[in-house]
């Protein structure tokens, strides 16, 4: 049966991207049924719609969601942001942001495990005073227990079914010490459930230079929403590049569908001049297929994806290269 999709391909590149996802999982053979939903930077500024309610109970009714990228230059900061991507995070309870990052000639090969739903995204906070000289902001940082323990569980199951078992907290324990007591202590309770699971901590600036000058030590990575958020860009630029770095936004409980997306935005200063490398994009529906039980296309993409690419080829030649392969 076909899998019922809904795509956001959202501003700039993202539709130019996702078109190129969708050309690769039917190239594998994959059955896809896609409605595309109209949102993103462009239809705000044309109607003011970020992501009414209503849409949000559509998007229930399918397998998954691809996604490419929304967001434009001329839309306030945090307007789509929170009102679309995160709406749709927290809303569909997608808790596990699953980044992977791989580099053969560099025998880079770990995934980031980011917590999607708490910490400091949460939207905990406000204004007192907003606009005097006295103005105060604040910025809370929310972490629950079943929040941090399910992503932690999450991360030590998903550790389980590598090869080297190992699995590092990152976090700032040493100065966010009310959160981090609360993620150190459910780490080492988890852990103790988990004897075969190598665990190791490092602190989040510590693991900048390791993602840099070692990141081999690395097999998986929990994180919270903020630290992960950033780690990840950074995980893209050591590993082939912002371009190649996926991520799949996940309720594993398959509640409430997930969402798949590349790292990347919209990229407005290279937006309709097909230089956008889909391989990000194709990479994330490659996740959704791992989801959706199509475990067996979705290792043959990757593989495609990985056989060497001529990276100055427009976007859709990418895409045919990787779709020919299949
Ligand atoms: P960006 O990721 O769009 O671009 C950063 C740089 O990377 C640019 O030089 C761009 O040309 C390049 N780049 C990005 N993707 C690429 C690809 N596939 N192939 C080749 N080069 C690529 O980040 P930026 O410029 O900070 O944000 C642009 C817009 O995208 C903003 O409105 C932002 O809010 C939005 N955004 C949306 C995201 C999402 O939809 N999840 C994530 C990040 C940003
Ligand atoms: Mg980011």
């Amino acid at each position: 049966m076909a899998h019922k999709i809904a795509v956001i391909g959202g501003d700039g590149i993202g539709p130019e991207v996702v078109a190129e996802a969708l050309k690769v999982v039917r190239a594998a053979g994959v059955d896809l049924d896609t409605t595309d939903f109209d949102l993103g930077g462009a239809r705000y500024l044309r109607d003011g719609t970020v992501l009414p309610d209503e849409t949000l109970d559509e998007l229930r009714a399918y397998d998954a969601i691809l996604l490419g990228a929304v967001g434009t230059p001329e839309v306030p900061p945090g307007v789509i942001e929170r009102g679309l991507l995160l709406k749709m995070r927290f809303a569909l309870d997608q808790y596990v942001n699953l980044r992977p990052f791989n580099l053969a000639e560099r025998n880079i090969d770990f995934l980031v495990v980011r917590e999607n739903t708490e910490g400091t995204y949460a939207g905990e906070g406000g204004f007192l005073r907003k606009g005097t000289p006295q103005e105060i902001a604040t910025q809370g940082s929310v972490n629950t227990r079943h929040g941090v323990e399910r992503i932690i569980r999450y991360a030590f199951d998903l550790a389980e079914t590598r090869p080297r078992k190992h699995l590092t907290m990152v976090h700032k324990t040493n100065v966010l010490t009310f959160a981090g007591d609360l993620w150190q202590r459910t780490f080492d309770e988890v852990a103790a459930e988990h004897p075969d699971v190598e665990t190791a901590y490092n602190h989040v600036d510590a693991a900048c230079i390791y993602f840099v000058q070692d990141p081999q030590r690395y097999d998986v990575i929990v994180t919270d929403n903020l630290f992960g958020d950033i780690l990840t860009d950074l995980g893209g630029a050591v590993s082939g590049g912002i371009g190649f770095a996926s991520s799949g936004n996940m309720d594993p409980t398959r509640h409430a569908p997930s969402m798949f997306e590349p790292v990347h935005g919209s990229a407005p200063d290279i937006a309709g001049q097909a230089k956008a490398n889909p391989i990000a994009a194709i990479l994330s529906a490659a996740m959704m297929l791992d989801l959706l039980e199509e475990r067996e296309a979705a290792d043959r993409i990757r593989k495609a994806c990985f056989a060497s690419t001529d990276l100055t080829a427009s976007t859709p030649e990418i895409g045919d290269a990787v779709a020919a392969r299949l």
